[in-house]
């Protein structure tokens, strides 16, 4: 059956009414999806539902079928029942989603897949994957874990006669058919099929006073060696609590890194959901950095008819839903024999399961696998950049700070950007960590350098960027700036400089004559510029910027130049908000990068930042850091402690209402100055 070209008001039939049919309900005010119709056993059930959402109610489903025109149906019935119920739709020529597991036996999935194949019939199944999964899945394709070579699932349904209405099928079924599912649907997806079950057992545990006992094992333990390469241990349980620590935790280990997915089946995504432990240190929340969406589990649904519509229908969920019943008959079969069992034999399928998913492809212009699309509005030549990145800078009001740990701890964090500079000195120390393993791969970094103004003559110049390629161990800077756009005096290479006393620093980076003043050098903004693109035609740099600039400035930069700068460098905060500046430049496809946003004296103490973090939930550095990415400027605040880095990596994924903007707005200072 064919769907009219847009999914708009699209009939579903939900077959099934208990509390998942709810849950799936619940997303109907939202959606362009209408119920048409409710079937299930109890007619109770089918009448209390359909009569909430205006659809006709049947306990029949051939009636059920027979009467109401809707192309989709959503099998959201028992365990067992799915298998049954989705062969009778498909027969009728309806697409089904269906709610996990497609069904309880492998010969049967394969024939469910077949039959919609024949039909030209889409089918998927349950779980979707949501911004939680996707990101873990993101963490997981940057590189940075190395080869994954072990796995732990947990899928900790818990006690189910004592938080379910109605646990009859649960305890018919067991834990793998239901909790196993959410773990092995996501290791199925990133590292291809189980080719074979290595090792399983099964208990039936269960606490004595009960009455209601399962039939099948309460508990089951496996290792499954699936063909991307890792060995997966699965435990799923309907003896252990699913208040238990670990609830449906899953956790890869891999040669340079660990991931921690706290819940597989999460329908939404916080600061700690998704979680990464570098070898040799703790594990740091990597924040989601999109902004959040409300979701629901007809979100699923949705997308499934909407790619009907488009004529796409899809049969890659039900094929990998299917497999996903071979390897649950598999377990089951290796714990009564005690041998392994190898998945191949139980093909669910006659085509392969879906390869697995590969590592988001590099893009020229684009090296951050969190990029945002903020950005300069409709500006598609602007280069894309993550939303926050990372200052760099060890200097902190008078003083020197070292920056190492802090630089590690927000590249496990998530951060994608990095803020480097030939004047802070420390381009070793983060060339090292580059270097070490835990990193993210190059290709998902965006690494910006600057020439220190004493340096604006070619040779310097050149020789700068050169010693800074090295120093960082980049072959290509994704960008490479002038530091500021006035010149002074040559006073040597500026190598380590983290490592010379404080005086050699300041003597080599700060050159003064007799009363005190700069030591200019005669090198104009337009000849600076035409050195650094000697830097871009050289293939050392992707792109090139400019800081510290008035628009004037920017100006004799495009006018002068052959290379156009792709990305602005300015301090940028609530009190010098520079609108003018950040709207030329968006204008005109160049990125703003916002420098020193939070370390305005007095700014965070501010009373209006403080209330619209109340109102928005975050604290007064993530309103100005919200506020900047609502911008589409990039701010990248610099920090030493744990917490604020992960925060305001977090805050990067707010976007502020125009109200709060205005708020935030009337800090506005045009005398400000530091
Ligand atoms: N192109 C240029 O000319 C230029 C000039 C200046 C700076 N920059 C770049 O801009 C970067 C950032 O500027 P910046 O280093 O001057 O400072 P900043 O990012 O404006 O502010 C850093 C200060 O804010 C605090 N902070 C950070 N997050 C916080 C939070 N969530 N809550 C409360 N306090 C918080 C930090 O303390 P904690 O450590 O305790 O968090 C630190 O004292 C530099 O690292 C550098 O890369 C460029």
């Amino acid at each position: 059956m064919r769907l009219a070209p847009r999914v708009g008001g699209v009939n579903c039939l939900f077959v099934g009414a208990g509390a998942v049919a709810a849950d799936y309900a619940a997303g109907l005010a939202e959606s362009p999806l209408s119920l048409a119709g409710v079937c299930d056993l109890d007619p109770e059930r089918a009448a209390a539902l359909a009569g909430d959402h205006g659809a006709r109610e049947f306990t029949d489903l051939d009636r059920a079928l027979a009467t109401v025109d809707a192309p989709v149906v959503v099998n959201l019935t028992g365990h067992a029942a799915h298998a049954a119920v989705t062969e009778q739709a498909l027969t009728a020529g309806r697409h089904v989603y269906s709610q996990k597991p497609l069904a309880l036996d492998a010969d049967r999935a394969r024939e469910l897949v077949a039959t919609a194949r024949r039909r030209g019939l889409g089918l998927a199944c349950a779980p979707a994957v949501g911004p939680a999964q996707r990101l873990a899945g993101r963490t997981l394709a940057d590189g940075r874990t190395g080869t994954v070579r072990l796995c732990y699932a947990h899928a900790h349904v818990g006690r189910v006669t004592e938080w379910h209405d109605r646990p009859a099928s649960f305890l018919e079924v067991g834990p793998l058919y239901d909790g196993g599912v959410y773990p092995l649907a996501l290791l199925v997806a990133w590292f291809g099929p189980v080719e074979r079950v290595r090792t399983a057992d099964s208990l039936d545990v269960w606490p004595d006073r009960e009455d209601r006992t399962p039939s099948a094992p309460s508990h089951i333990e496996a290792t499954l060696a699936f063909a991307g390469g890792p060995v997966a241990r699965l435990s799923a349980s309907l003896y252990v609590p699913h208040r238990a620590r670990e609830f449906y935790g899953l956790e890869f280990h891999g040669d340079d890194g660990s991931v921690y997915l706290g819940d597989t089946g999460a329908l939404g995504t916080d600061r700690d959901t998704v979680q990464f432990g570098r070898a040799g240190r703790g594990y740091t929340p990597v924040p989601p950095q999109a902004p959040p969406t409300e979701r629901d589990r007809l979100d699923a649904v949705e997308a499934f008819a909407t790619a009907i519509a488009a004529g796409d229908p899809p049969r890659a969920g039900g094929r990998r839903a299917s497999h996903i019943v071979a390897v649950c008959n598999a377990i089951e079969r290796a714990a009564e024999t005690g041998e392994p069992v190898a998945v191949d034999g139980h093909g669910a399928t006659a085509d392969p399961v879906p390869a697995p998913v590969g590592r988001p492809a590099g893009n020229g212009r684009h090296a951050a696998a969190n990029g945002d699309r903020d950005g300069p509005p409709g500006r598609d030549a602007a280069i894309r950049l993550p939303p926050v990145g990372l200052g760099c800078s060890r200097y902190r009001g008078e003083e020197y700070v070292d920056r190492v740990d802090s630089i590690a701890q927000a590249l496990d964090a998530g951060y994608r950007l990095l803020d480097s500079a030939e004047l802070y000195g420390n381009e070793h120390r983060i060339g090292d960590l580059l270097a070490a393993p835990g990193t993210p791969d190059r290709d998902h970094l965006f690494v910006l350098g600057k020439v220190w103004r004493t340096n604006h003559r070619r040779e310097h110049l050149l020789e700068a960027c050169a010693g800074s390629r090295e120093e960082l161990g980049v072959e290509t800077l994704d960008c490479y700036s002038l530091h500021w756009p006035a010149a002074w005096a040559h006073q040597g290479a500026l190598e380590r400089l983290a490592e010379q006393p404080v005086e050699r620093q300041e003597a080599l980076t700060f050159p003064t004559d007799a009363d005190g003043e700069p030591v200019t050098a005669d090198v104009s903004l337009a000849e600076a510029w035409e050195n650094l693109e000697a830097v871009h035609e050289r293939g050392w740099a992707r792109t090139l910027g400019v800081c510290n600039v008035s628009v004037d400035q920017l100006r004799t930069v495009l006018r002068t130049g052959s290379v156009p700068p792709a990305l602005v460098q300015v301090e940028v905060h609530p009190y010098q908000p520079r609108p003018e500046l950040v709207e030329f430049c968006h204008d005109r496809g160049i990125r703003v990068v916002a420098h020193s946003p939070l370390s305005a004296p007095g700014l965070l103490e501010e009373p209006v930042l403080a209330a619209v973090g109340e109102e928005e939930g975050l604290s007064p550095a993530g309103v100005v850091i919200a506020w900047a990415v609502t911008r589409g400027v990039v701010p990248i605040p610099s920090s030493t402690d744990p917490d604020h880095l992960v925060a305001n990596l977090a805050a990067g994924s707010r976007r502020l209402p125009a109200e709060a903007m205005g708020q935030v707005g009337s800090l506005r200072d045009p005398a400000f100055e530091r």
